[in-house]
């Protein structure tokens, strides 16, 4: 059974799409694990660093797209489901040269479009908002964890604003990674976030909830070496859970954002960013490991 680890923040651009990526080739390449990432934004940042833009393309032509598999399984006739995944993804390698053992189910510019029609489809059926809006959600949560027999770690990188399918991803999530950037806009996002990862109305409710049994972890990212970084991240540290490890701002993982034909070892394509990435892989992989035991 494979655990979901979804990576959601709703303020734009502060790593989602490099953490989601990051962790996927740490845990196929430390780990060993089945990684499966998910796609769920539609501007589709992770499936064109896990598979460069020419694949990615191809993918959305032949209609092997998570917006093409929402549509074509939600009421679950289509008979002989095709294979939406695209496997071996990414620019890592194995020291060995063997590529990782990384799947991808492919985002598309369509995904808010095609939910727009599932809410149609299904409001045939009842009249009430709230009720169709559930009904879509579900049926989301159930696609999505569709294929947990056959990985060890499903990744889903959230897109920013709200979705049926974000809300599913956040619901299914065993963890919720919220990646976040020392900046003051970052403690008002991060606790929106929150709110909606533990189904509170307020803070007061949220603050009910002790850190250590939330379901989110807080990874500052983007970090330089200054007090005002140092004292927002301990602000935020102050009211949720926060990850030990940082990322740090870094060119190395600046440019690893861009897929390259020719596959490197995870050392090689992080450069000084991979230590602090091994950093924050051990702790969550470890509070999995504890989950699990426990
Ligand atoms: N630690 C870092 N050091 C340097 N650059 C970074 C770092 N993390 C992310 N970036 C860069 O910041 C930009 C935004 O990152 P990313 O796309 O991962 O954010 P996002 O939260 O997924 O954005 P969106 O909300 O648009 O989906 C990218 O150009 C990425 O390369
Ligand atoms: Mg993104």
């Amino acid at each position: 059974m494979a655990h979901f680890l979804s990576v959601a923040n709703r303020k734009g651009g502060v790593g989602k799409s490099t953490t989601a990526v990051m962790l996927a080739h740490a845990f196929a390449a430390w780990g060993g694990k089945r990684v499966l990432v998910m796609d769920l934004d539609s501007q589709c940042n992770a499936s064109l660093i896990l598979m460069g833009g020419e694949a990615w393309s191809e993918a959305r032509k032949k209609g092997l797209t998570i917006s093409d598999y929402f549509f074509d399984l939600f009421d679950e006739t289509y008979p002989e489901p095709r294979d939406f995944l695209a496997h071996n993804v990414g620019d890592v390698r194995q020291a060995s040269g063997k590529p990782l053992a990384i799947s991808l189910l492919p985002g598309s510019l369509m995904l808010e479009d095609v939910q727009g029609e599932l809410y149609v489809k299904e409001a045939r059926q009842s009249k009430d908002p709230e009720v169709v809006g559930q009904r879509v959600r579900g049926r989301l949560e159930r696609l999505l964890r569709r294929f947990e027999q056959s990985y060890d770690v499903v990744i889903l990188d959230c897109p920013p604003g709200l979705s049926f399918a974000a809300l599913a991803a956040l619901k299914i999530a065993d963890r919720v990674i919220v990646p976040f950037r020392p900046d003051y806009v970052s403690q008002l996002a991060v606790d929106r976030i929150a709110l909606l990862i533990e189904e509170k109305r307020n803070e007061a409710d949220l603050a009910d909830i002790p850190l250590a049994d939330r379901r989110y972890a807080c990874l500052a990212n983007g970090v330089r070496p200054t007090g005002k970084d140092r004292l927002l991240i301990e602000e935020i540290g102050l009211l949720h859970p926060l990850l030990e490890a940082q990322i740090p701002h870094s060119d190395a993982i600046a440019n690893a954002f861009d897929w390259e034909a020719q596959g490197k070892t995870i050392e090689e394509k992080y450069g000084a960013g991979a230590v602090p990435l091994r950093a924050v892989y051990d702790e969550i992989a470890h509070s999995f490991l504890m989950q699990r035991a426990a």
